[in-house]
């Protein structure tokens, strides 16, 4: 049967180039030797040597089969490690450790400098795999330009830091008592960036070996999908493939099941020696369950023969777009979307699934149904999370480029994902200039045949860049089921995706991209210096310098929350939002610079601690009774106006609100916008609001002036299978959350380590895992399962 073998564990990294680099052709095969292969103080041959080689040997060095040896590998054959050479686990940011730096150029990135790095790991495999199991090596993504050695063979080369890549070993590796293995990787920055966000360095995310029988079924070949869907009636298209690596012939007769319960079995088939059979059948589903985000039933899907067995999530449903909107299962849907890059407070790029889970969920728990992987392939655990969770997913092609190894990038993106469940859309592009041109429409006319040959399910989109007067390329938008426009909202694009859904009526929609909205978490005043946002709107500008007033484009950022959620109101043939972005990111620090080096744009800040616009969306898109009050209740925090009162918003999705300052009313209010706005003066205490509905109180909300800290209480807020997620909070001598906090706290962990931590100040830039700073009252400590925090107030 088909096993997987994590290979995370027990690397070691290099920082910077080698002092001698890896060669990557030999005079004599495997013997690049050198750090590609077992170094003289490991265990097992550097390289196995027959009779006859070592005769030869000899004769070529005078009798010296050493020297022979060095002559003909041209690699040093004495390399040892260096001390630099440190231990990691994977998936490893690189950059997490690496000091910040001051370089205009690198702002958009996350101010960390480009350089080169190498993995080396050696591992073992058992004699008993030999002549039965073929061995693949995979890397589920290296950022970037990888070379990859394994036993004194260079393997190859990788250019994106968003695809997998694999390699089979089957023959090259060592078995028992031939050695160990040893891989050798390098990962390379320097050579041009992909993204204009943060994108992290190294081994970002899992290295996997797997072992396939020689008559195996192959995983991307099992695909299921629902051509369609009526009366409680599934169609379903089935497509396996069958290899036969033996040298004789071979009878198979593969079975599908759903859940354990067989759906099909086809006859026995004879396939030649080292030949591969595609088998295809549809079939007829009753009384399907269905994947909708609300409902998310991932059937087991099981593809079987004698020899192999294949599990994968599967999902019944179908999409599809018209001008009035997304349709999912047959019923108009509304995409409660939002767009994420990679990474997470503290850990940069590695993310592991504890971390994505984590950070789907708190998208769940704002109400979002949709997630567009921007602008990257989605890893296998982001596909998992939507998957449980009940997300649908727009994956992100990275380029609109035809180049042969970017569409074979793609080719394969779409053979491992196109089964996941939580898949609604691939998107292949963003804002590409070349978008809109006959070299565009070209290039997309590629990507999108490459996805339809393989995929019979999905729809495809462009998130496309707008202009005010709404110039389109027909051509361009042939290739595309949907078109998206980032910020039709944006005062800036002016009316330009309403003139093209007026001059193409036909053509069906989507809001791929909007609200880019400046907001830092726990602030309600606009401080240049501290490169801080008011979470009430600020006045900085997205495409403007300085301070800007009211009216100003792009001020507040892209478009406030209200106009996005209004604009969809108005125009529903939008289908949905997909909101920039859920979480704030590394990199990106619009509108300001150094040293600010993570973005602002984010609905949670990098934690994932909500900012008060969290609840907007949440009042929208949630039913629960909820209730959200901002600013918080301290003076010093706030912004008085003329008249010496202070604004006080709420977002609830109840009836009627009741404002309360120490218990005083300032009356009921029924909500507009699931918004009701105070302007009151400012009286320390107590800052409470009630809401009702039919008459009864269904939810509140409080916020205090509070007094100094007193001390730092923890909480767990996710719990995963490898990490733990802590909140620190301070809280005064009341026992009331200090909403103004910002001292220092040390961090000391028995039986485990600390993996990483946050705060979600944008200009924080603490790397030391012994400590963090508290951010308005907050900080973040992932730590590894079941260890033991201290923490120590400063
Ligand atoms: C968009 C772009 C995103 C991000 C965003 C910031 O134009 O697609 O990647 O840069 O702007 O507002």
């Amino acid at each position: 049967m088909t096993k997987k073998e994590i290979l995370n564990n027990n690397w070691l990294f290099h920082y910077g180039e080698l002092e001698r680099q890896p060669l990557k052709t030999t005079k004599k095969a495997a013997s690049l030797g050198g750090l590609t292969a077992p170094l003289a103080n490991e265990v097992g041959n550097r390289l196995p040597i027959s009779a006859g080689g070592t005769h030869f040997l000899k004769l070529i060095a005078q009798g010296d089969e050493e020297q022979g040896l060095l002559n003909l590998a041209g690699t040093d054959l004495t390399d040892k490690l260096a001390d630099e050479w440190e231990n990691t686990d994977l998936p490893h940011d690189w950059n997490r450790k690496v000091p910040y730096v001051n370089n205009p150029e690198k702002l958009m990135s996350g101010s960390k400098p480009d350089a080169v790095g190498y993995y080396r790991k050696t591992f073992k495999l058992s004699d008993s795999e030999l002549n039965k199991t073929k061995t693949i090596l995979h890397f589920d993504g290296v950022m970037r330009m990888a070379d990859i050695w394994l036993n004194g063979m260079y393997l190859g080369h990788n250019n994106s830091g968003y695809n997998s890549f694999s390699f089979d070993i089957t023959e090259m590796a060592r078995y028992g008592a031939e050695g160990e293995n040893v891989v050798l990787v390098r990962a390379d920055t320097t050579t041009g960036a992909e993204g204009w966000w943060y994108e992290g360095a190294g081994i970002y995310r899992s290295v996997w070996l797997e072992y396939k029988p020689l008559i195996s079924i192959d995983s991307d070949d099992c695909y299921i999908y629902t051509k369609s869907l009526s009366n409680n009636k599934a169609v379903l298209g089935i497509e396996l493939s069958v290899k036969n690596d033996t040298n004789e012939l071979q009878v198979v007769a593969p079975k599908v099941s759903l859940d354990g319960k067989k759906i099909i079995q086809f006859d026995e088939t004879e396939i030649d020696g080292h030949q591969c059979h595609n088998f295809e059948k549809t079939i007829t589903l009753m009384q399907p369950k269905l994947w909708t985000p609300e409902t998310p039933y991932c059937y087991e899907a099981e593809f079987e023969i004698d020899t192999d067995k294949i599990l994968k999530n599967f999902g019944i449903h179908t999409f599809a777009y018209t001008t009035d909107g997304f349709f999912l299962n047959g019923q108009s849907y509304q995409l409660h979307g939002i767009c994420e890059h990679q990474d997470f407070a503290g850990v940069g790029t590695a993310l592991n699934q504890d971390i994505v889970d984590y950070k789907v969920k708190v998208m769940k728990g704002m109400g979002a149904n949709a997630w567009r992987s921007t602008h990257h392939f989605a890893s296998e655990e982001l596909l998992n999370a939507c998957d449980r969770f009940g997300i649908i997913l727009i994956n992100e092609n990275r380029l609109l480029e035809s180049t042969p190894w970017r569409v074979n990038d793609l080719k394969q993106m779409v053979l491992k994902d196109r089964m996941h469940p939580s898949i609604g859309f691939w998107s292949i592009s963003n804002e590409e200039l070349i978008g809109n041109t006959p070299l565009g429409s070209r290039i997309a006319q590629k990507l999108t045949q490459t996805i339809k040959q393989y995929d019979h399910e999905h729809l495809i989109i462009g998130a496309e860049l707008l202009t005010p007067e709404g110039i389109i390329d027909e051509n361009y938008v042939k290739n595309l089921d949907v078109l998206g426009v980032n910020y039709p909202e944006a005062g800036v694009m002016g009316s330009g995706a309403k003139l093209i859904h007026k001059k193409y009526p036909k053509l069906p929609m989507m809001s791929t991209e909007n609200a880019s909205y400046f907001s830092t978490r726990g602030i309600y005043k606009d401080n240049e210096d501290k490169r801080q946002c008011n979470n009430f709107g600020s006045y900085f500008s997205m495409v403007l310098p300085g301070v800007r007033k009211p009216g100003d484009p792009g001020v507040g950022g892209t478009a406030h929350p209200e106009t996005v959620i209004n604009y969809l109101k108005n125009n529903p043939y939008m289908g949905g939002v997909f909101l920039w972005t859920g979480f704030d990111y590394y990199g990106e620090p619009s509108p300001f610079n150094w040293p600010a080096i993570s973005s602002q744009f984010g609905i949670t800040d990098l934690c994932g601690f909500p900012k008060d616009y969290y609840y907007y969306y949440q009042a929208h898109w949630t039913k629960e009774p909820m209730i959200h009050l901002m600013p918080s209740w301290n003076k010093d925090q706030l912004e008085l106006n003329k008249q010496g009162q202070v604004s006080i918003r709420t977002f609830s999705n109840a009836e009627i609100i009741e404002l309360f300052v120490n218990d005083h009313s300032y009356g009921k209010k029924n909500l507009d916008d699931c918004t009701a706005n105070w302007s009151i003066p400012y009286e320390p205490g107590e800052l409470k609001v009630v809401a009702y509905q039919k008459g009864k109180v269904v939810a509140q909300d409080s916020r205090f002036s509070n007094g100094p800290t007193k001390k730092i209480s923890s909480s767990k807020i996710y719990e995963g299978k490898n990490m733990t997620l802590v909140a620190l909070k301070a809280v005064d001598k009341n026992n009331k959350f200090v909403e103004n906090a910002n001292e220092s706290v040390n961090l000391e962990v028995s039986n485990g380590k600390i993996i990483g931590t946050g705060n979600g100040n944008p200009i924080d830039q603490n790397m030391d895992n012994n400590k963090v700073n508290l951010f308005n009252g907050l900080a973040l400590v992932i730590v590894s399962k079941n260890s033991d925090l201290r923490i120590h107030l400063n």
